[in-house]
């Protein structure tokens, strides 16, 4: 229908004749003369109808917003005085000849262009009217480069685009599953994929050597502003690498990423182990672009009377830490009591502070409510350590060590944005060393990656002191935020077992739940390792979004539903008698018939 797209007209086009198909963003009338913004994907061209063409001139009266329209007409310089340079198609105008109303449209739910008054909730119910703003195009567009581009990489170095199923069973990656029930095995249950993991090892196993997926995962689990219960993985497994290598080629994948898409070379990516991201910035991500750092001072307080700090320091499973932020003495009274409840939010029992009036002054020079507790010569010590400087304010965090980690970390980041020390730019890394588990709270322990993660120990080393082994694991972050994970498989069943074991899983349950994998390990299976970055996250970065939902067409909101189509529904009783399902509180037209 179309010769051009709006948005592409240029200088070049004067004098051409053209036909135009798209959306009425704006509709001016001045003085017998009618302005149509007409919009499609490329961007917005204004097209000027004159009376002389009579019966399309009455036409152009009548359209609205939004009303579909395929407009012929001349390119055309607009004069000096009226060239908009705010406007990419701002030199030229369409002198319009022909106009067709190919659709009208209601009064829409909200302006197009006053988007930032309207609640999200009414923006994703009206989706399709969200994702024409310019904005959203773009981020869609966006998304569909990087999608190209990471495929033509992978393309390029050899792996092979497979798909696994949907319908599968529960593959364990610490979210709870979501699940279908089936018609044809009554009482039975397909889990939806939280990964695509170990059918990715499987076709490992199977030889293909390199393979790749633009996955669908799906987890419920509590949603953030980086998480959907449904998103998508861009999902990498490969055989006879080992972790150097899939970092390398992985790494390389963003980089050039980020050169082709963005045009941005990323800075070097250093490799942090776990024990040091933690122990500097109270995180396994760390945002390399915020310069605090979190300073242990726990042989420090162990000097000291104040409970507060004592009771950590004294136990190997607390943490006394000190956070310096430079310029911060500025910080009010007010400020600081709402930092105080912020990292309460963590646990936090308390934030205790110092400011840096004048270092040389000694305490005198200091102003904190627990100088009275502490000996001067410790104060002297701690000064030094933390190289404090006048108009420093120090947070402190004193408890179990991850609930300082977790609140310290969190203001780290808190404080940088409020007062402005958030860098420009990228700042990747790798975060490697994790530790193969964590404590679950309740006596027992849990992988911090999924339970296929191969240790770097032996099986012996593993069984005799599995709180204390770390894993061949690795996550790439950017910016604060994970943008993928990965980590070398166990391949060996005797060390697969073992590591079930560690978990609590009986043999039987191990045999239930992941014998077709058990049994596949014993035919074959080459060393293998792989990744998967969450390509949501990834683009929201590279968009500069603020969420995740503002990269994805049909996002689900804060609750897991979608105000949309209005998911999930109510089925009907049939269907649930078909899968043999009774509702627990059944709804009165769902109450079975007989
Ligand atoms: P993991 O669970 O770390 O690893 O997931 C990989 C990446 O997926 C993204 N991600 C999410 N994005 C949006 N919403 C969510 N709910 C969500 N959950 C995860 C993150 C994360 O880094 N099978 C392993 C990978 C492997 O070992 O190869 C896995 O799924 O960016
Ligand atoms: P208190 O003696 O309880 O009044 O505490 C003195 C100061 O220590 C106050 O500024 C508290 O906010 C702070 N504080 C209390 N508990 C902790 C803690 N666990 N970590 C850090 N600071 C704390």
């Amino acid at each position: 229908m179309r010769s051009h797209y709006c948005g592409a007209l240029t200088t070049d086009n004067i004098d051409e004749t053209v036909t135009l198909c798209g959306w009425v963003d704006r509709r001016r009338d001045h003085g017998g003369v009618i302005f149509l913004d007409l919009r499609d994907r490329e961007g917005i061209v204004q097209v000027v109808f004159d009376p002389d063409t009579e019966e399309h001139f009455e036409r152009a009266d009548r359209v609205r917003s939004e009303y579909v329209l395929k407009v012929t007409g001349r390119v055309r310089a607009r004069s000096a005085e009226t060239v908009n340079p705010s406007m990419p198609t701002g030199e030229i105008e369409v002198l319009g000849k022909e106009l067709q109303i190919l659709n009208s449209a209601a009064t829409p739910p909200f302006q197009l262009d006053e988007y930032t008054n309207v609640g999200e909730e009414v923006r994703l119910q009206y989706r399709y009217m969200d994702l024409r703003r310019h904005e959203m195009q773009d981020r869609l567009i966006l998304r569909s480069k990087i999608t190209s581009a990471v495929r033509n990489f992978l393309d390029n170095e050899g792996f092979l685009d497979i798909e696994t199923p949907i319908l599968t069973r529960a593959t364990p990656e610490g979210a709870r599953d979501y699940l279908v029930p089936s018609r044809t095995h009554p009482g039975q249950f397909f889990a939806l994929p939280q990964s695509p993991q170990l059918f990715k090892q499987l076709l490992m196993v199977s030889g293909f050597d390199r393979y790749y997926q633009i996955a669908k995962c799906f987890r419920d689990e509590d949603l953030r502003a980086d998480r959907q219960p449904e998103f998508t993985q861009i999902d990498i497994e490969t055989a006879f690498l080992d972790e150097e290598a899939v970092m390398e080629i992985t790494e390389r994948m963003i980089r050039e990423l980020f050169k082709n898409v963005l045009d941005v070379e990323l800075p070097d990516f250093p490799h942090m182990s776990w024990a040091d991201a933690m122990e500097r910035y109270g995180s396994d991500k760390p945002d390399l672009r915020i310069p605090l750092e979190l300073i242990s001072i726990d042989d420090l307080m162990q000097q000291v009377e104040f409970k507060v700090f004592r009771g950590p320091a004294d136990d190997p499973a607390g943490r006394v830490a000190a956070l310096k932020v430079t310029g911060g003495a500025t910080i009010s009274r007010k400020e600081i009591d709402a930092y105080t409840d912020y990292v309460s939010i963590f646990g936090a029992k308390g934030l205790a502070w110092i400011k840096v009036n004048d270092i040389d002054a000694g305490v005198e020079g200091l102003q904190s409510p627990i100088l009275k507790f502490m000996p001067d010569d410790v104060i002297a010590q701690m000064m030094q350590r933390l190289e404090a400087a006048n108009g420093d304010i120090i947070f402190f965090g004193a408890d179990r060590r991850n609930i300082v980690n977790e609140a310290l970390g969190a203001l780290r980041i808190k404080v940088a944005e409020d007062i402005g020390l958030v860098g420009e730019g990228w700042a990747p890394l790798w975060v490697v060393d994790f530790p193969m588990f964590e404590e679950d709270g309740a006596g027992g322990l849990t992988p911090l990656h999924h339970p296929f993660t191969a240790p770097s120990c032996s099986v012996e080393e593993l069984a005799d002191n599995p709180a204390d082994a770390l894993s061949r694991a690795y996550d790439m972050v950017l910016n604060g935020c994970e943008l993928g994970g990965g980590s070398v498989r166990i391949h060996q069943r005797d060390m697969q077992e073992a590591v079930f074991r560690i978990l609590g899983i009986s043999e039987e349950e191990a045999g239930e739940k992941f014998g077709f994998l058990l049994k596949a390990l014993q035919y074959g299976a080459p060393p293998h390792a792989g990744l998967a970055f969450g390509l949501d996250r990834l683009v929201m970065l590279m968009a500069g979004a603020a969420s995740i939902r503002d990269v994805i067409a049909f996002p689900k909101t804060q609750s897991a539903a979608c105000v949309m189509t209005d998911a999930p529904g109510d089925v009907s009783a049939q269907q649930l008698r078909e899968l043999n399902i009774r509702l627990r509180q059944a709804r009165e037209e769902n109450k079975p018939a007989d």
